[in-house]
């Protein structure tokens, strides 16, 4: 039995549909916190377990008789790492005898503030002896496809990133990264960087969208400050907004770059292409 947390969110939602593709659904179970929003997987014959990452007592339930779990991190910052410590213990408990982990890109070198909670959950992994895989996802490309309404508005795209080069992919490559740890044998207790094949700047970004639009978009890279400004007039929590502005320091750093070609390697096709990405989301 492989058992998925976070499978009601965009990530675990493509890990489970990549999955049924590979494994009878009885084979299958999930533990999300809200059972309602996996009643279609349900309905497929998935297991659905309820299972809250700040509720220790609900993932020891969730993970029993499970061999293989995919611990997708949370997305509460802040709160991760007591919540993934719970989700390591549930699962040492259970027997598990694969956890796998999705980490950040270079997670024990990285001097994101967003790869402190990681690194200490890869700690906490190996701390507890389950043998684990760590998919150390790089940036999602959604991270920006999803967001171009107001770069289409003010003809920019603005971020503190400079000409940082970024390893993004879609969630659906890193999806099948996580498929296939989960379902190939001989992953065991190995560390996956994973990024795309083609690592871009937003500039290039902003020049893809602008031919792929006919509109004038050009990047637009703002001081730190400036920046945050721009993001919390958008309605992002100041917290928040101080995380991703943080992040895009470090990937002017270079921190968010990758070229190993693990993830190309893992999933066995090359990573999706930025310009698919973004006509995904244009209207055609
Ligand atoms: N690499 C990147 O660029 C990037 C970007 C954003 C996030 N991330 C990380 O990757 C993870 C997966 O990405 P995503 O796009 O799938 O994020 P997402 O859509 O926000 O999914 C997060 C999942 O975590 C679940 N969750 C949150 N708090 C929980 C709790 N207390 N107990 C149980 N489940 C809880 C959510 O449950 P509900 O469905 O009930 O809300 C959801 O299913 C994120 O959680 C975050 O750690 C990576």
């Amino acid at each position: 039995m492989i058992l998925v947390t976070g499978a009601t969110g965009k990530l675990g939602r493509l890990v489970v549909e990549g999955l049924l593709k590979q494994i009878p659904a009885q084979q299958l179970a999930i533990a999300v916190r809200n059972p309602e929003k996996a009643s279609d997987f349900a309905a497929r014959g998935v297991q659905v377990r309820r299972a809250d990452y700040s509720q220790p007592d609900t993932l020891q339930s969730a993970f029993a008789g499970v061999e293989k779990v995919l611990l997708i991190s949370s997305n509460e910052v802040g709160q991760r790492l007591e919540q993934h410590r719970a989700a390591v213990a549930a699962a040492k408990k259970a027997g598990v005898r694969l956890l796998a982990y999705t980490s950040i890109l270079h997670a024990d070198t990285s001097g994101l503030a967003l790869a402190a909670e990681h690194k200490g959950t890869e700690e906490l992994i190996r701390a507890s002896g389950i043998p684990f895989v760590f998919l150390r996802n790089g940036w999602y490309t959604e991270n920006y496809t999803e967001n171009l309404a107001p770069a289409l508005a003010h003809g920019a795209i603005v971020g503190s990133s400079g000409e940082g080069r970024i390893a993004v992919a879609t969630r659906a490559d890193y999806a099948a990264a996580a498929v296939a740890v989960l379902t190939r044998p001989g992953h065991e207790n190995k560390i996956y960087e994973l990024g795309g094949d083609t690592p871009l700047t937003l500039t290039e970004l902003a020049t893809e969208v602008a031919r792929q639009t006919g509109k004038a978009i050009v990047y637009k890279n703002l001081p730190p400050d400036q920046y945050k400004g721009v993001l919390t007039q958008a309605g992002v929590p100041g917290p928040f907004a101080g995380v991703l502005v943080d992040s895009d320091l470090g990937a002017a750093r270079g921190e968010l770059n990758d070229t190993s070609g693990e993830l190309r390697r893992l999933i066995g096709r090359p990573t999706t292409p930025l310009a698919d990405a973004v006509a995904a989301v244009l209207p055609r």
